[in-house]
């Protein structure tokens, strides 16, 4: 999975507690990120679908949860994949723009993203490697970035793993079936089945995705985008196309509150964090239309980048490291004895 903000790596293990506990064949994840929860319903052999609104969620989600592995010829997939490792590199847009006039990444690796990722586009856009291939191309190329794992800056010597050798790997690709949409979570409520488990697992400050993972949108969309400023950010960034509710103080607790309400799903589980502006008491309110509420604070070492300090848009260090730990709550929404059933499968200290 790539480096990535929010990202519930420690929470899985929790979730995957659940999901198993509920016993549902149906589930949803609305803000599905690096899909790394809805690839544990999916393993729990739920039907899972997977909505963000970012185009690298988008792929990631195409790949490890629309595809069932038990009915496709992988071997293609290795094939393709060992095909791309040895295409010489070639300079192009990512290579001038992330690793010459800005430095993400070592120019010799932007030369060979530039090739595989110009051959993924004519050699493989009408089949059913595409995203495979390029969710393979952006897990190498985060491998190898020089950052704190946000695109806001990047780092101003470069980081060790840098200087690797950017390496494409075969993705594990699960079996089973999903659906992934990529789309708000507010309209995509409105169209979707009711589902078994529905996940929220919004985001919590002002922060975009689409401005902290720029180079992940181009990269997807191929689209070679002006950029601005010293991070080179999409122009795009600017708009106010790509904001969410949901990083807005204002807009967030009536987002929430409308997406809550509007999911249709037997029993809601939400992740939320101490640091965002909802307190505890108003989450629970938002969550008691759909029924019995209880809540969990999951304790857990906060994401990286912030353990490292503040930087600048030089990547130079400004500031010292915040508190260490934060607390994630978690929160099942629904009827009465499948709330208390699936509390009761979690450990208690
Ligand atoms: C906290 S992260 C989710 C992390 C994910 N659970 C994981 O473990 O990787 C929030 C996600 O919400 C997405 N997002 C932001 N606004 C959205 C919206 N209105 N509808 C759907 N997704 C949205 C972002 O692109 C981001 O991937």
């Amino acid at each position: 999975m790539i480096k990535y903000l929010g990202s519930k790596r420690t929470l899985v293990p929790l979730l995957n507690r659940i999901i198993a506990q509920s016993g549902a064949t149906t589930a949803s994840d609305l803000f599905t990120g690096t899909t790394r929860v809805a690839r544990g319903f999916k393993q729990a052999g739920a039907f899972v679908t997977a909505v963000d609104t970012a185009s690298y969620a988008h792929v990631f989600a195409k790949t490890f949860i629309e595809l069932d592995a038990s009915t496709l010829p992988v071997a293609e997939l290795t094939d393709a994949i060992a095909r791309l490792n040895v295409l010489p590199g070639k300079h192009g847009y990512f290579t001038e723009t992330y690793c010459v006039t800005s430095r993400y990444f070592q120019p010799a690796n932007g030369e060979r993203v530039d090739a595989i990722r110009d051959l993924i586009e004519s050699d493989y856009r009408d089949t059913w490697l595409y995203e495979p291939l390029i969710a393979s191309l952006l897990l190498a190329t985060d491998k190898v970035d020089s950052t704190t794992g946000m695109q806001m800056a990047y780092l101003k010597t470069w980081s060790k793993r840098s200087h690797n050798e950017l390496k494409l790997l075969v993705p594990d690709l699960l079996n089973g079936t999903g659906l992934a949409l990529q789309a708000d979570a507010l309209e995509a409520v409105k169209q979707l089945p009711e589902v078994n488990l529905a996940y929220l697992d919004p985001p919590y400050n002002q922060h975009r995705y689409f401005a902290n993972y720029h180079i992940w949108e181009t990269l997807v969309r191929w689209d070679e985008p002006s950029t601005y400023g010293i991070a080179n950010k999409r122009l795009d960034v600017r708009t106010r196309d790509h904001r969410s509710a949901f990083n807005s103080k204002p807009a967030m607790p009536v987002a929430l509150r409308e997406l809550v309400a509007n999911v249709r799903a037997e029993t809601l589980v939400l992740s939320y964090n101490n640091e965002s502006w909802l307190s505890r008491e108003e989450l629970l309110d938002i969550c008691s239309v759909n029924g019995h509420v209880e809540i969990i604070d999951v304790d857990f070492k906060r994401y990286v980048g912030s353990q490292i300090g503040v930087y600048n848009k030089a990547g130079e260090r400004v500031g010292e490291p915040g508190a260490k730990r934060n607390t994630e709550h978690v929160v099942i929404a629904g009827e009465k004895s499948m709330v208390q059933r699936l509390m009761q499968a979690l450990p208690q200290d």
